[in-house]
């Protein structure tokens, strides 16, 4: 058993004079090595609801995707997960076991793991353990926006390590933004970085966008003058009847369609009525994506804000895209964040691949 206890746990203001909102406390049954900082820079509530706005506005409309991933979508997307459709839930884990011993061979004693949108943390035991075997030990931070969903995996995660005192479990509740943003107020702290992002999460920016983040991670390593290097999961099938068996089914269906309860949620009303959406995907093979939509069943009228949003019959409404990226596709990606890729592991039909990025920044 983890020798877990009730410990109070302040969540702690990431810098000095930030606009950091009302830092808390919290009581958490966490190991006593762990703890969960809030680096928010603001709450759900004030960044969402202008974003719904702002993609409604848009001529392609779409939602924030960031609706999808409150703690109820997670259990929602767990199921996907564990559903046995979902080829990414397969191949991902299966990559990682056989290349794990080489990726964490890339990894320092000393260093602190960052995992970007962590979610179940299911494949950051398999590296921690590789870590150990290896006698390292590092500091590991879970990034991820649903604190719900954090206390409950770091708490599993760390009754996985109950008694290794050399690798720290700590949480970080924020967005990839607010990392960018901790990471810049870490000037203190010199040892290198290895930012983690499986699950081909970096897939649900566009290519532009993802090279942006990607350019800006690698900055605010700099800016502290600490060595950062990142690790990326990326889905690289083309197979579009794969693609669609995973994504469009009863269980992407609910995982989307709850999107629209986190944003009745955020707004405080009944603005998106249940009986008025429905789900569709669609492979974009011109754009190397899936894209998920919520779709208009009724001409509908939606009063956000004091602004009116007019939604066609049929209408589609993005709310999430996932990029499948094959090897050229992800060196572009990299080249244009003025990153390269030192080392690649793939699956033998190269349909997933597990990318290990380094600055070229000077
Ligand atoms: C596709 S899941 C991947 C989860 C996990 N990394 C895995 O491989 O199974 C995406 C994860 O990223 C988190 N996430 C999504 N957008 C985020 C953002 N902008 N900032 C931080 N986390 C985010 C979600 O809450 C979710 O846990």
């Amino acid at each position: 058993m983890a020798p877990t206890a009730s410990v109070a746990v302040q969540a702690q203001a990431p810098w000095p004079g930030s606009d950091f909102h009302r830092p808390t406390l919290e009581l958490l049954p966490l190991a006593t090595q762990s703890q969960l900082h809030d680096i928010r820079r603001q709450t759900n509530e004030e960044g969402l609801v202008s974003q719904i706005a702002a993609g409604l506005r848009s001529e392609e409309k779409e939602l924030p995707s960031l609706l999808l991933w409150n703690g109820h979508g997670l259990q929602l997307f767990d199921a996907i997960l564990d559903s046995g459709k979902y080829y990414p839930a397969v191949r991902e884990p299966e990559l990682l076991s056989t290349c794990m011993p080489k990726i964490a061979h890339s990894i320092s004693s000393g260093e602190r793991v960052i995992e970007l949108g962590a979610g179940n943390m299911r494949k950051t035991a398999l590296l921690l353990r590789t870590l150990e075997m290896q006698h390292k030990h590092v500091d590991y931070f879970a990034l991820d926006v649903s604190r719900s969903s954090l206390r409950s995996s770091i708490r599993e995660l760390v009754g996985l390590f109950p008694w290794n005192p050399k690798t720290k479990i700590h949480g970080l509740l924020g967005t990839y933004e607010d990392c960018i943003s901790w990471l810049h107020s870490q000037n203190d702290q010199k040892s290198p970085v290895t930012l983690l992002w499986l699950g081909n999460s970096i897939a649900n920016f566009t290519p532009s966008e993802a090279s942006n983040l990607i350019e800006r991670f690698f900055r605010a390593g700099q800016a502290s003058t600490v060595p950062v290097q990142m690790i990326a999961g990326i889905d690289g099938c083309q197979r579009q009847d794969e693609i669609v068996e995973s994504y469009e089914n009863e269980k992407s269906r609910n995982f989307i369609l709850n999107g629209l309860d986190f944003a009745n949620n955020l707004l405080g009303t009944k603005t998106f009525l249940t009986q008025d959406w429905d789900f569709c995907g669609q492979w974009n093979v011109k754009e190397w994506m899936h894209e998920s939509f919520y779709v208009a069943r009724r001409d509908l009228c939606l009063n956000i804000e004091e602004e009116q949003f007019r939604i066609r019959s049929g209408e589609r409404v993005r709310a999430i895209r996932s990029g499948k990226w094959p090897l050229f596709k992800v060196a572009d990606i990299c080249a244009a964040a003025n990153t390269s890729i030192a080392d690649t592991w793939s699956n033998q039909e190269g349909s997933y691949g597990v990318y290990l990025m380094k600055s070229s920044l000077h």
